[in-house]
């Protein structure tokens, strides 16, 4: 009789979208975040990105988190296909919830080789939750990530308050229909607000499918 298949592998989502951005998101990563620490992703969704990114960005450590429980099966599926000594079990982290960074700092103080805290990922997150997880997200970067830490957005974005391409309006029609706390986000809004928390915006980078990639820093204090 063969082998059933491990229960955690059967929990994979796929999001095919992940196998087309995710190696322009790792040129840019590789590029910008600092060259040691752990870097936390919030939002993970399926674990592909944890996964494919995790090895490639070593020595850096990656802590993927979601705070759907289903995603986080997924995770663990993705990763009993790729185990690796950097890459971590997900956290059930939901950055409208003000307890999100004590739940990290719980977690690093659990583990004794975990390297601290120097980069926060977020890909495709700020557009399908409401306003308030971009702004829970930088309330609880500031907190945790020390100077110079960095916070990486992916994802579409208006600037100067029009959007960069018809398929973002439609994508933007579609997500507010869904959730009218939903939306595509504009930039110079996301720039202010992550400024009110201590971050200065360091780059913009074009992206394929008219996605941008936005880096963040923790400025001094
Ligand atoms: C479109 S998926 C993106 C997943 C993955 N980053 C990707 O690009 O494939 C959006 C993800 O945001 C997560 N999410 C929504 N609201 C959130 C919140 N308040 N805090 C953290 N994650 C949230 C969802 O659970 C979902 O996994």
């Amino acid at each position: 009789m063969s082998n059933p298949m491990p229960q955690s592998l059967d929990q994979r989502r796929y999001a095919p979208a992940t196998e087309r951005n995710r190696t322009a998101i790792g040129a840019v990563l590789a590029a910008h975040l600092p060259t040691s620490g752990t870097v936390l992703e919030i939002a993970s969704g399926t674990g592909q990105h944890a996964t494919f990114l995790a090895p490639q960005l070593a020595p850096r450590h990656w802590l993927p988190s979601d705070p759907d429980p289903t995603a986080r099966e997924s995770i663990r599926g993705w990763l009993a296909t790729a185990p690796s000594e950097t890459l971590y079990e997900p956290l059930a982290l939901d950055v409208t919830q003000p307890r999100w960074p004590t739940q990290v700092s719980t977690w690093q103080k659990s583990l004794s080789t975990v390297p601290p805290l120097a980069a926060i990922v977020n890909i495709n997150m700020i557009h399908i939750s409401p306003w308030a997880a971009c702004n829970g997200l930088f309330a609880g970067a500031a907190s945790l990530l020390p100077t110079d830490g960095i916070v990486y957005l992916y994802g579409p974005f208006k600037q100067q308050g029009q959007h960069t391409a018809p398929s973002n309006e439609a994508f933007d029609r579609s997500l507010r229909s869904q959730n009218p706390a939903w939306g595509v986000r504009d930039l110079g809004a996301v720039t202010e607000l992550a400024r009110k928390h201590g971050f200065e915006l360091v780059e913009v980078i074009a992206m394929p499918a008219n996605n941008l990639s936005v880096i963040f820093k923790a400025a001094k204090s």
